[in-house]
C-alpha cells in the first residue's frame, strides 16, 4: 500500500538556485531562509519518503496563455529542467514514478477531476528549487501535479482543497508491493507581487493567519476568491493555493513538524513548513 508521511510547504523564489550555486547560504541575506530547511533535512531523514507527489504552479515553461490547463498531471518516466531565463543552472532530468502517475490520474478523473494528462512535461524552478532545497544530494522520483495560477481564472481555493483531498484518497488506495512512503510538496508563496504598482507588496497578517489555519483549520481560506486571493497576498501571492492543496491531502488532524518565516527573498515572503498526518 501507499502511504503519505506529510507535507511539505515551500517557496521557490527563483534567486535562491542563484544562491545555491554561489554558496550563499551562509550569508546573512540568506541564512535565515536557508536555516529553515535544517529541521526539514531532519524530518526527511526519519520518514525516508519513496516519491514526491509536487503539486506546483508552472510559470509559462509548459503552458503558456495560449493553452492553459486548470489541472495537469505529469505521467512521465523523466522531467527535463527548461531553460527559463532567470539565469538559474539547468539541472538533470527527474526519474518520474509513472506507475503512480497513471494510479492518480485514474483516479482523480474517476473522482471527476478531468485532469490534463502530461506524458511529456517540463519543470522549472516550482519544482527544482524545491527539490534542490530538500535534498541537495539528489531527491526521491516525482509525479509534477500542476494547478493554473497564471491566467484568470484561477481555480478555488475550495477546488484546490478539494483536489487535494481526492490526491489522498487516490494514494491511499494506491494497491503497491513494497509499500511506498509518499511525500506531498506544496511549491509556491506566500504572499508576494512581481508586476505593477504593487510590485513588492507582502501581506504578513494574511500569511501567518493562513499558515496557522493549515494546522486546525484548513478550509478557512477556502471562502476567498482567485480576486480575493489576488488581493489579499499580490498576484503570484495565489501559489499559496499549492500549501492548500498538499495540506488537504493529509486528512483532518495534523501535527506541525517545523515552520520558518523570512522576508523577503527577492520579492517574496517565504514560507517553509511541515506537517505530518497526526497519528
Ligand atoms: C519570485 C517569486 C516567484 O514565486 C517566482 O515564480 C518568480 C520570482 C521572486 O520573488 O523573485
Ligand atoms: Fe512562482
Amino acid at each position: 500500500m501507499a502511504r503519505i508521511v506529510g507535507s511539505i510547504m515551500s517557496t521557490h523564489v527563483p534567486a535562491i538556485a542563484n544562491a545555491l550555486e554561489r554558496h550563499e547560504e551562509a550569508d546573512p541575506y540568506w541564512k535565515p531562509f536557508f536555516d529553515g530547511y535544517e529541521a526539514v533535512h531532519s524530518w526527511l531523514h526519519e520518514v525516508q519518503p519513496d516519491v514526491a507527489v509536487i503539486i506546483h504552479n508552472d510559470h509559462g515553461m509548459n503552458f503558456f496563455l495560449d493553452k492553459m490547463p486548470t489541472f495537469a498531471v505529469g505521467c512521465a518516466p523523466e522531467y527535463r529542467h527548461g531553460d527559463e531565463g532567470w539565469g538559474i543552472p539547468t539541472v538533470d532530468p527527474y526519474r518520474g514514478h509513472p506507475d503512480l502517475s497513471w494510479h492518480l490520474v485514474e483516479a482523480l478523473v474517476g473522482d471527476e477531476f478531468d485532469v490534463t494528462t502530461c506524458q511529456e512535461m517540463l519543470v522549472d524552478h516550482a519544482v527544482t528549487n524545491p527539490m534542490k532545497l530538500l535534498w541537495p544530494g539528489g531527491g526521491v522520483p516525482i509525479v509534477p501535479v500542476t494547478v493554473n495560477t497564471v491566467m484568470f481564472p484561477y481555480p478555488s481555493a475550495k477546488r484546490c482543497f478539494a483536489l487535494g483531498e481526492a490526491i489522498g484518497r487516490a494514494i491511499s488506495c494506491y494497491d503497491v508491493e513494497p509499500d511506498l512512503r509518499v511525500v506531498m510538496i506544496g511549491s509556491g508563496g506566500l504572499s508576494h507581487q512581481l508586476e505593477g504598482t504593487r510590485a513588492g507588496f507582502i501581506n504578513k497578517s494574511f500569511d501567518l493567519r493562513f499558515v496557522e489555519s493549515l494546522t486546525d483549520d484548513p478550509r478557512w481560506a477556502t471562502q476567498f476568491s482567485g480576486e480575493d486571493l489576488v488581493k489579499e497576498t499580490g498576484s503570484q501571492g495565489v501559489e499559496l493555493l499549492m500549501w492548500l492543496a498538499a495540506r488537504a491531502a493529509l486528512g483532518a488532524t495534523v501535527r506541525r513538524v517545523t515552520w520558518n518565516y523570512h522576508i523577503p527573498i527577492s520579492n517574496t515572503a517565504a514560507g517553509t513548513l511541515v506537517l505530518e498526518p497526526a497519528a
